[in-house]
């Protein structure tokens, strides 16, 4: 195992009926709250009035920027940082899904810095503190609710970059699964394929084995796809939606890649610009890369799949590579048995697009320093997702 430092300061609070908590948890950084949130569901599910109650029973003075689209935009994060300034905000409360939290922390970024906050994402400028946030989570899926990173899409050019820091980390976090009641069939499916994609990357990516992180990242790997097939059975299953939940967070929140070294996301990488350029929801857009992705890195690189097929699916092939082909064949599996994309044509996707697709996540690649995705290295990725490939 590789050395390694794990500090995440986010305070979850999980269960049933635990939104009341918020008010409490959020005045104690200040009174003046800007409260971020999307476009509609919390106000339909009941979220929104739970979260409005507590923080004026706190002595919140509450100023509200709602509106937020899935894969958020830099001009909206403006707008906001304006409003936060303008009430003189000293804390902000997110309450959706990933884009929502994303949104709020490119606020909390921003209002304390006199340069645009799209200079973190270029790596123009570095991030020394932000204003306190609060989350209440309403979507099983990004894991930002725990990390230290925002992930925005700058308008006009359409570039969606993610940042890191971590001055980013939620101060507290609600979890609390029954407001997932609500999540349709598909955003449900986004959520896990988002969960698995996180733990498979590190996954696949990883040098060496390392026991711990490896039978953690498969019980979050068999607890995604398990919980998702239940929930979307029995959506108002208490129990499978919590599962889903916890998995999501625990996917991204820092412990699995602790002590495996270098780990890589060519998966987001990529589809950053696919949600990005196109907008179609972060999920769908990895769903559509997974099998071809993977099929890409067995080609070098058959072993750590080879594991996963055996410890996960119980696969038992006459080599390496017959066992990561047969993982590559059961993971399609379950994306089709949760009604997700299997390949970029799923999407709408045309060849002709994939140019400009990996001109987009080339330049990611550089901010990222994964130089090793050259474009025309992401050109034969998309043509392995393309149907066929
Ligand atoms: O607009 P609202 O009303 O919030 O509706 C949302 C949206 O339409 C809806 N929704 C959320 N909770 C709901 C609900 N509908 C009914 N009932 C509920 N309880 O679901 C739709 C999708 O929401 P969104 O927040 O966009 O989804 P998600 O949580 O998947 O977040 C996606 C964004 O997170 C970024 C993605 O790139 C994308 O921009 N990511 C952020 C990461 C991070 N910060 O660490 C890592 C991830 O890999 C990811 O890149
Ligand atoms: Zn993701």
């Amino acid at each position: 195992m590789e050395n390694f430092v794990f500090h995440n300061p986010t305070k979850i609070i999980f269960g049933k009926k635990t939104i009341p908590l918020i008010g409490a948890e959020t005045t104690a950084f200040g009174t003046k709250v800007l409260l971020v949130y999307g476009t509609g569901s919390i106000k339909k599910n009941g979220v929104y009035g739970q979260v409005m109650g507590s923080l004026l029973a706190a002595g919140a003075e509450v100023f509200e920027h709602g509106g937020v689209q899935s894969n958020p935009v830099l001009s909206h994060v403006h707008s906001g940082i304006e409003q936060a300034r303008r009430n003189g905000c000293e804390v902000i409360c997110a309450a959706g899904g990933g884009s929502v939290i994303d949104t709020a922390k490119a606020i909390a970024a921003g209002v304390l810095v006199n340069h645009d906050v799209w200079k973190f994402f270029t790596g123009k400028k570095s991030l020394k503190q932000s204003l306190p946030l609060t989350c209440v989570l309403t979507l099983a899926a990004s894991g930002s609710e725990m990390n230290s990173g925002m992930v925005l899409t700058r308008d006009g050019t359409r570039q969606k970059f993610g940042f890191a820091n971590r001055h980013l980390y939620p101060k507290v976090a609600i979890l609390d699964p029954e407001t997932t009641y609500s999540v349709p069939a598909d955003y449900t499916a986004y959520g896990a394929v988002d969960a698995l994609a996180h733990v498979l990357e590190f996954y696949c990516t990883s040098q060496k084995s390392a026991p711990v992180q490896d039978r953690l990242m498969e019980g979050l790997a068999m607890n995604a796809m398990e919980s998702c097939l239940a929930v979307l059975s029995s959506p108002d299953s208490y129990s499978a939606r919590s599962n889903l939940m916890w998995t999501a967070t625990l996917a991204l929140n820092g412990l699995t890649a602790s002590g495996l070294g270098k780990v890589g996301c060519p998966m987001h990488l990529i589809e950053h610009s696919l949600s990005g350029l196109l907008n179609i929801p972060h999920g769908a857009g990895l769903a559509a890369l997974m099998p071809g992705w993977l099929r890409f890195f067995t080609q070098h690189n058959s072993v750590r799949l080879a594991q996963f097929g055996r410890r996960v699916f119980n696969l038992q092939g006459n080599t390496e590579k017959a066992t990561a082909t047969a993982a590559i064949a059961s993971i399609t599996q379950w994306l089709d048995d949760i009604g997700a994309p299997t390949h970029l044509a799923d999407l709408g996707i045309l060849q002709e697009q994939f140019y400009a697709l990996a001109a987009h996540a080339q330049a990611l690649a550089r901010i990222w320093r994964m130089r090793e995705y050259s474009e025309e290295q992401i050109r034969t990725i998309l043509e392995l997702c393309h149907p066929g490939g």
